[in-house]
């Protein structure tokens, strides 16, 4: 799922800039905060919101509805979502399943908007960009590209070697979708002015700490992830000169509907391996993560692991 924060202009009048200024003056740290005080101060152009994650358009996956067991249970894209809103920005929720994206629009209302998007079709990358664009017209600032699938399948199995269809499905969706959401947004965010720093957007992907510690089974899907941590890199230094950044975050378990609903068994073995906290991350560390990922101006390139310093063991 993908979700896109988008700063509206118009909206962006001193009284706003103000509530801004106040809410960062919460949470952010004094760099953070020393842009926000000047952003107080500007005209309502709201250009220096854009890469502070608060004049963005963002992608990312969501996750509408919590998991059983409460706190924390829910997905990446829904706890970006959040963050976004958090901070002042208006979120196109862009994912392949509607019915979770409508749950969480309904509930953020008008700040969101959502998109139904397949990232495997180029097509509709570009319809749910327009759609994001038509919806909140101003800057694309950020994106947070959550969507993603995992598969279990050894390398030579009963049935014989691994099918390609299979390995070929994660990959469209997991590295191709990514860069693809990445390449159109990027080209977006590349028409657009600059701030005072020369910064016009940030771009967060998802990979895994599988990139580096692929379990058994794990083969496409570490394939898939170990590319786009690889991608960081060369992606940071094509878009340096539009001023767009590009960070890569790698979650170990985290504490998604989907692993909530595993056996004790199942996450008592994905917990052994974790350093500390002994307890899977929540989707709020994660958001936090990519929260400073779009502010912090001088984070790029960067393969972040987000992990209770899991290094996971060959199972
Ligand atoms: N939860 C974890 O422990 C963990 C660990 C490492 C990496 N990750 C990665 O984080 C990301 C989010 O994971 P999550 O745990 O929130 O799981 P999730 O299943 O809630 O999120 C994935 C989202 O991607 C969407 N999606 C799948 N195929 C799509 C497609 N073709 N087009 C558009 N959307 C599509 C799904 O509908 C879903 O909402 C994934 O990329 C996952 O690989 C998760």
């Amino acid at each position: 799922m993908l979700i896109t924060t988008h700063f509206s202009p118009a909206a962006a009048g001193e009284g706003r800039a103000a509530r801004l200024a106040a809410a960062a003056a919460a949470l952010a740290p004094a760099r953070f905060l020393a842009k926000m005080a000047f952003a107080a101060n500007l005209d309502s152009t709201g250009l220096r919101f854009t890469t502070r994650g608060l004049a963005a358009i963002c992608l990312a996956a969501a996750f509408a509805m919590a998991g059983p067991g409460g706190v924390g249970a829910s997905g990446l894209g829904e706890a970006s979502v959040r963050m976004l809103v958090a901070q002042g920005g208006n979120v196109c929720i862009a994912d392949v399943n509607d019915e979770k994206m409508q749950a969480l629009h309904a509930e953020l209302g008008s700040k969101t908007t959502t998109f139904k998007v397949n990232v495997m079709m180029d097509d509709n990358i570009a319809e749910m960009l327009e759609h994001t664009m038509k919806t909140f017209p101003g800057f694309l600032g950020a994106v947070v590209n959550c969507a993603g699938i995992g598969m279990a399948k050894t390398t030579v199995g009963k049935a014989g070697p691994h099918d390609m269809k299979t390995f070929d499905l994660v990959m469209k969706i997991n590295t191709y979708g990514t860069f693809s959401v990445c390449a159109q947004a990027a080209a977006i965010m590349s028409k657009q002015a600059k701030d005072e720093d020369g910064e016009i957007g940030a771009l967060v992907n998802v990979a895994s700490v599988a990139a580096f510690e692929g379990q058994k089974g794990q083969v496409a899907y570490a394939a898939s992830k170990g590319a786009v941590a690889a991608m960081a890199l060369p992606m940071a230094r094509d878009l340096s000169r539009f001023g767009i950044r590009v960070n890569t975050i790698c979650p170990g378990t985290m504490l998604t509907p989907m692993m909530s609903a595993a056996s004790d068994k199942v996450k008592n073995s994905l917990l052994a391996d974790v350093v500390a906290p002994k307890r899977m991350g929540a989707p709020s560390e994660f958001a936090h993560t990519a929260q400073f990922l779009i502010e912090n101006s001088y984070m790029n390139a960067q393969v972040i692991r987000v992990d209770g310093g899991v290094r996971m063991s060959n199972l």
